[in-house]
């Protein structure tokens, strides 16, 4: 999609980090834009600072891992619009803590969130990109879809299985001849907000505000690419009708390492993460 001028962009959990990015950036490059996230006051935020008039701008409160409110969200996107041009699949969690000490109900709570929020999102919107040629659906993976690591096992397994259903995605919408892209998104470390979000156990239990601040700051020191740049590779990927956009040299240079020692990239990581 070369031009994104007057296209119906529609991005989930807008209220911070790469979704408020790509919010600010698409409206410059002037998309309509339907925006949600569970943050309210956040979601305001955001669009007072595209300075886009209320014609061309629609938001809603959305729990992504509610299915029938993620459809009423669809509705009522098409009943504004008329249609949608690019879904970015964004809203999403982390979490932190070994398998061990993970409770069952984390596992759901980030599943529900990170991956069903990205399979509702699609459903939704699919049957109406489908019609749209050159429409974009846009899932975000990441990093941490590409190759497991030890503390983040949940986050791991949700951003795999985002990818496993991205990719094959894809292929059944390139069978069908549907002229729609299909982009799964890898980024590394983006400073935002997700680590400050995040859910964290220990052996003991869940982690105290003090443990949680301490695993955000060494986030915020490992982490060296910015939303905006985040944005700004995504928003190329769309244009480009990339499959694959991977997001900063750290991405780039573990998902090498992933391909060189497919079956021992671990005992790299062991020394450098
Ligand atoms: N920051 C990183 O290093 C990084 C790396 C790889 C992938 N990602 C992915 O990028 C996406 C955006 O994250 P971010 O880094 O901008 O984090 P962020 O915390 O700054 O933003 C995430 C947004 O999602 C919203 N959200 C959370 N739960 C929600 C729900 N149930 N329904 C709707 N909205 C919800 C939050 O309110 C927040 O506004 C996520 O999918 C994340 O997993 C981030």
């Amino acid at each position: 999609m070369k031009n994104l001028e007057n296209k119906v962009a529609v991005i989930t959990g807008a209220a911070s980090g790469i979704g408020r990015s790509l919010a600010l950036k698409l409206a410059k490059e002037g998309c309509m834009l339907a925006l949600s996230d569970v943050n309210e006051d956040g979601l305001a935020e955001t669009v007072s600072m595209t300075g886009l008039p209320s014609e061309k701008v629609f938001i809603k409160k959305l729990d992504v891992s509610n299915e029938a409110d993620f459809n009423t969200f669809a509705s009522d996107v098409v009943s504004k619009f008329g249609s949608a041009d690019i879904l970015i699949n964004n809203a999403g969690v982390n979490h932190n803590g070994k398998v061990i000490d993970t409770p069952t109900e984390d596992l759901k709570w980030i599943f529900d969130i990170n991956f069903w929020g990205v399979v509702y999102g699609s459903r939704a919107f699919l049957p109406h990109m489908m019609k749209r040629p050159g429409a974009s659906l846009v899932n975000i993976s990441s990093l941490f879809g590409l190759v497991g690591v030890r503390g983040q096992s949940a986050y791991c397994a949700t951003k795999f299985a985002v990818r496993g259903f991205t990719e094959s995605l894809r292929q059944e919408l390139k069978l069908a001849k549907a002229e729609m892209d299909v982009i799964s998104v890898h980024p590394g470390g983006i400073k935002t907000n997700i680590a400050k979000n995040a859910r964290m156990v220990t052996a003991n239990g869940a982690a105290s505000d003090a443990e949680l601040k301490k695993f955000a700051s060494l986030f915020e020191k490992v982490a060296k690419t910015t939303a905006d740049q985040a944005a700004d590779t995504i928003i190329d990927g769309i244009k480009k009708s990339r499959s694959r956009v991977l997001i900063g040299n750290d991405a780039k240079l573990l998902d090498k390492i992933q391909r060189f020692f497919p079956a021992g990239y671990d005992k790299i990581f062991a020394k450098i993460l």
